[in-house]
């Protein structure tokens, strides 16, 4: 999994290491508004989600990418990306998460840009697709800010999540 470069940002792979950093934020509900039974109840869950990310099961069908978004100025850490690859569908499915202190700032867009560019560059995928809640206009709102176009409206139902709800499919075309 490489590490990314935007203007502001280096993404940084996922390690156990970023979990202190990111538990003050992540222990906020409105970071789980819409999957309320994917937040981690403490950090030692968190600390343990981050060590079996750091090292991801390589599957041959299936590649997922987690990075900690860092401001090379402020050297805080403001979110996180995730890709999941399909290489032989040559897709792949991404989510993404700035905490909340830090949104409206532009760093979705960017970070979210970088990982669009290495799915495109160095895994070759042709099309990308976010799914989210219906009613979670920010995270529409910046798929569509990136180019994507809403595919399909579904409800999901998946007990792992916690989601019973309404979601749209966003796909990008490469
Ligand atoms: C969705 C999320 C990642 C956006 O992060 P962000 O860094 O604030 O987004 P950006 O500042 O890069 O915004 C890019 C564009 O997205 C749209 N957008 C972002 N937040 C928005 C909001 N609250 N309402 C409406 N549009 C919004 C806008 O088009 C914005 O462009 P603009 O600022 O020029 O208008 C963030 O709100 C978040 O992490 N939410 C909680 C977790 C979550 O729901 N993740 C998505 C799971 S599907």
């Amino acid at each position: 999994m490489p590490a990314l470069q935007t203007a502001r940002l280096d993404l940084e792979p996922i390690t156990v290491k970023h979990a202190a950093e990111a538990w003050p934020h992540l222990d906020d509900p409105r970071m789980w508004q819409f999957f309320p039974k994917l937040r981690p109840k403490s950090f030692e869950e968190l600390r343990l989600t981050y060590a079996r990310w750091e090292n991801p099961f390589h599957a041959k069908s299936e590649l997922r990418e987690n990075w900690a978004c860092r401001d090379r100025l402020s050297r805080d850490v403001v979110g996180t990306m995730q890709a999941t690859t399909f290489p032989a569908q040559t897709l792949s499915y991404i989510a993404y998460g700035i905490f909340a202190a830090y949104q409206r700032r532009g760093y979705a867009r960017e970070a979210v840009e970088a990982v669009l560019h290495h799915l495109d560059n160095d895994l070759h995928s042709r099309r990308i697709f976010a799914e989210m809640d219906v009613k979670n206009e920010a995270s529409f709102r910046l798929a569509e800010s990136l180019g994507f176009k809403r595919v399909k409206t579904r409800h999901t139902v998946d007990p792992e999540r916690g989601i019973d709800a309404d979601e749209y499919l966003y796909e990008l075309l490469i």
